[in-house]
């Protein structure tokens, strides 16, 4: 098992249905560790590195126009296997088929508007933590709690 970092945004609709705050305590609930956040506007460009592999599809203009239509919280979450942590606290990327007890299933109904993003693999979350942050934004502390949410061998 390995200690992992993944790059987590609470996206436009997330933001504006005002439910930051809700996202925010499923992650904390769950254990993980915050370790980098902040409010930003998505740009066109950046939304085209973010998504570089969905730009060719027929669905590019809705995503770009959707994610770029209001402001975004950008985390960077730690955890044990954070990666697929969050990709299974988040749900199916279609909230209309995502299970209840998921983000995505407990709040939304949309496959476009889907509330949340997570990094979908080591690849992926290590060039987009490097995309929304600096080095010097992301500020790991001593942590106490951690003693009592994972054995030191699952980091
Ligand atoms: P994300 O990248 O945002 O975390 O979502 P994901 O991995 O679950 O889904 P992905 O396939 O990467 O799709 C990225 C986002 O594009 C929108 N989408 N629209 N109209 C469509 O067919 C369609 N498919 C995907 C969603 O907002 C999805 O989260
Ligand atoms: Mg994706």
């Amino acid at each position: 098992m390995a200690l992992e970092r993944t790059l987590i945004l609470v996206k436009p609709d997330g933001v504006q249905r005002r439910l930051i705050g809700r996202i925010v305590s499923r992650i904390e609930d769950k254990g993980l560790s915050i370790v980098g956040m902040k409010m930003l506007q998505v740009t066109p460009e950046l939304s085209k590195q973010h998504y570089a592999e969905h730009v060719a599809k027929s669905f590019y203009k809705e995503l770009e126009a959707f994610i770029t239509s209001g402001p975004v919280v950008a985390m960077v979450v730690e955890g044990p296997e954070a990666i697929t942590v969050m990709r299974t606290l988040m749900g199916k990327t279609n909230a209309r088929e995502s299970a209840p007890g998921t983000i995505r299933g407990d709040l939304g109904a949309s496959r476009q508007m889907n509330l949340i993003h997570g990094s979908d693999g080591p690849d992926a979350a290590a060039k987009e933590i490097a995309t929304y942050f600096r080095s010097e934004e992301i500020v790991s502390a001593p942590d106490a709690l951690t003693a009592h949410l994972w054995a030191k061998e699952e980091e």
